[in-house]
């Protein structure tokens, strides 16, 4: 180096990193065999929406399995491996059947459980229908979104039924996004609540109608969960403290706070207006799943657009590859910045701070979760049904509580204050829990009262 360059520490270290360095592996991988591969398949998880299931089978990928899905002509859906058990020609140009799917190569007749009901070019007495089968996977059709379980099947978990699958005013509407990266990468954006100041306020703007007090930096605390990790971050407009509460299920499903609302009066146990998972298509790739809550009488912006909702499209703003580069760059999005960092973001290469806490959790839970499953441990799952379903908290509290001189120590309590009282009614189920939980919130913060 010359006298007159002399760089000091930390300037133009760009040589220093040149070198590549391994992305973590043990939570990105998702192939089969793989840790987390094998972690994944534990779950029931969407694969498909209900309107992708027409005339003709459907190749899809998911967890680095290349199958095919359809819906006979009896109704049910299949979900086989795409290469035929006989001498694997694809399935996705089989035809499908009154019962069933049939190969277009040497007409081999598969039932949607993966039972070999004819293989017409062999002999009577071929006992092959009764050897083998086509590979196969069970699912489960539910508000015109596809789940299946890709597991063992001697263990298979009972269906994740979280309780905002039926709240009494929401209409739930599907939709499904492709992201061109591993799946960690727009779940971890699920449990960053501090994006939403600097992406979708202080740096390119306010991005969400209604919720433009984003910009402050909000108090944010986790409250850990059996199968979830549920955290709330808090922020004061005038005498009004919006506590916004997310659900973080795992291994990769979230629930988020309302949207399209008018937060500028008190609120008791508003409701989620989005419920979704980040499915990975392969390690590279990964497809959104989930639904759009429509809840008119908390939407009450009414900007919510249902026709905007569906197979690659969501009606809020950044969610999708579908927009001109220059826009993106000039206003980018979710989307855009989860995709941003790369087939697979390297962990190693981060430096992690005090806005990244959730990351950190989300990152040691999986990886815990992980090692049981290698070593054959059960793990604990969100589970319900209709009768009995998994209670989620995601959505918004608005409290009226004056300024202190410690706020940030007030809100941290309000959030503990919340979440107990969140928390202590999840014996109770549907129109009773919520009416517990506004009760308890009435009495607790009577200057609040709705
Ligand atoms: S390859 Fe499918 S029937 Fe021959
Ligand atoms: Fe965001």
């Amino acid at each position: 180096m010359s006298e007159d360059i002399r760089w000091a520490r930390g300037q133009y270290r760009g040589y220093d990193v040149r070198l590549p360095v391994e992305p973590d592996h043990e939570l990105t991988r998702v192939e089969p065999g793989t840790p987390c591969g094998e972690y994944m398949r534990r779950f029931w998880t969407p694969v498909a929406m209900s309107s992708q299931l027409g005339d003709k089978p459907v190749a899809i990928r998911i967890l680095a399995e290349d199958l095919v899905i359809f819906r006979d002509g009896e109704g049910r859906v299949g979900l086989l491996h795409k290469h035929c058990a006989h001498r694997r020609a694809s399935l996705e140009f089989g035809r499908i059947e009154k019962r069933g799917i049939r190969c277009c190569y040497h007409g081999w007749h598969f039932d949607v459980d993966g039972t070999i009901l004819e293989t017409p070019g062999e002999s009577a007495s071929s006992n092959i229908c009764r050897s083998i089968c086509q590979p196969a996977y069970p699912v489960r059709e539910f508000k015109g979104l596809v789940f299946a379980y890709m597991g063992p099947p001697d263990d298979v978990p009972a269906f994740p039924y979280l309780d905002s699958f039926d709240l009494p005013d929401h209409e739930l509407v599907p939709y499904s996004i492709h992201s061109p990266c591993n799946w960690l990468q727009e779940t971890e954006n699920a449990i960053d609540p501090y994006h939403s100041v600097f992406l979708h306020g202080r740096v390119n703007g306010p991005q969400f109608p209604g919720l433009e007090h984003f910009v402050e930096l909000p108090v944010v605390s986790f409250h850990q969960r059996d199968a979830a990790i549920v955290y709330s971050h808090a922020r004061r407009v005038g005498d009004l403290v919006m506590l916004r509460f997310h659900d973080y299920i795992l291994p990769n499903a979230a629930q988020n706070g309302g949207m399209f609302q008018k937060l500028e009066k008190t609120k008791f146990f508003g409701r989620t207006s989005l419920t979704k998972w980040v499915v990975p298509i392969d390690s590279t790739n990964s497809r959104k799943f989930g639904w759009r809550h429509f809840n008119d009488k908390d939407e009450v912006l009414r900007q919510g657009r249902r026709e905007e909702v569906g197979w690659e499209k969501v009606d809020f703003y950044g969610q999708t590859a579908h927009r001109p580069y220059a826009e993106m760059q000039s206003n980018p999005g979710d989307w855009d910045v989860w995709v941003s960092q790369g087939p697979i973001n390297v962990h190693k290469r981060e430096y992690l701070g005090r806005t990244d806490e959730g990351i950190a959790m989300l990152r040691r839970r999986l990886r815990k979760d992980i090692r049981a499953v290698a070593k054959g441990e059960k793990i604990v799952q969100a589970a319900g049904d209709e009768n009995n379903p998994f209670p989620t908290y995601g959505g918004d509290t608005v409290l009226k509580v004056a300024k202190s001189n410690d706020d940030e120590a007030l809100m941290k309590g309000l959030q503990k204050q919340v979440a107990e009282i969140y928390f202590a009614a999840d014996h109770l189920k549907g129109e009773a829990r919520s009416a517990r939980i506004k009760t308890d919130l009435a009495t607790a913060f009577p200057d609040s009262a709705e």
